[in-house]
């Protein structure tokens, strides 16, 4: 696991940004992992910039979604079908057929799953996985407890997260009680995975995932098992690391080639 401090949320951004076109100009058929919440803005307004200014193109890029609300229909504005066309697919050239987000309208939501890990094997597999954590340690919506060998499925969710995403939702609507999401053993099948977070409410959850015991209890600890993850924080995020020195030193003396 390599571990990337920089010093805020435009920094982090920019690094995440830079990792994700390295790829795209590499592999233009590549598969993009997306994520949503507040942290991945930042980057995805990065890929918008690049794509308007500097030519970069996802026009053979397939993405995969790692989760939705169970309920919310694809134009409810605060699903991620709605989040990810705003903040993202109108904005750069994925074609609309090469773009999967969880249906969170499935009714037969076991077949559905299956489908879409389906889906995901036909593309030849995730290349890249864009993730943030949650404040209880979840990467996607696997909640604690989640195994971590999971597949896609409906998850129910937290009170903790309820609470962290009531922030998106008007006043007087509920946030949904279920997701569908990638499990943790899908996650894990990515080729690579960049975990991004910022900000002093995230440094607590950030040190428990990395330096803290593998466990279920904090689903995004099993990044600690992956062949490919690349961790980029903000000073804040970082705050509680006991390694967070020794990062630093690898980082500005990366072995070139
Ligand atoms: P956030 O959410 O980026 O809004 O903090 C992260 C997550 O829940 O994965």
């Amino acid at each position: 696991m390599e571990v990337i401090i920089q010093a805020d949320y435009d920094a982090v951004s920019r690094v995440a940004a830079d990792l994700v076109e390295e790829l795209v100009r590499k592999k233009p058929d590549c598969v993009l992992g997306l994520a949503t919440g507040g942290t991945p803005v930042g980057l995805y307004q990065e890929l918008i910039r690049r794509h308007q200014e500097e030519k970069l193109s996802f026009s053979k890029v397939t993405s995969f979604n790692l989760d939705e609300y169970y309920g919310l229909t694809p134009d409810h504005p605060q699903s991620y079908h709605y989040f990810m066309n705003e903040e993202l697919f109108d904005h750069i050239n994925i074609p609309k057929k090469n773009r999967h987000v969880p249906d969170g309208m499935a009714k037969n939501v076991e077949k559905w799953c299956k489908s879409y890990e389906n889906k995901i094997k036909r593309a030849g597999g995730i290349d890249l996985q864009v993730l943030g954590i949650g404040g209880d340690g979840h990467i996607a919506f696997n909640e604690p407890g989640s195994s971590l060998v999971s597949r896609t499925r409906m998850k129910t969710l937290t009170e903790e997260t309820i609470r962290d995403n009531k922030r998106f939702f008007n006043k007087n609507e509920t946030v949904p009680i279920h997701a569908i999401t990638m499990g943790v053993g899908t996650i894990m099948d990515a080729k690579h995975c960049i975990m991004i977070a910022t900000g002093e409410k995230k440094a607590k959850i950030v040190a428990a995932a990395l330096e803290g015991p593998v466990t279920s209890q904090v689903t995004a600890s099993v990044l600690q098992m992956h062949p490919k993850t690349t961790v980029i924080i903000d000073e804040a995020a970082a705050k509680k690391l006991k390694n967070h020195k020794y990062y630093r030193w690898c980082y500005d003396r990366k072995p070139t080639g």
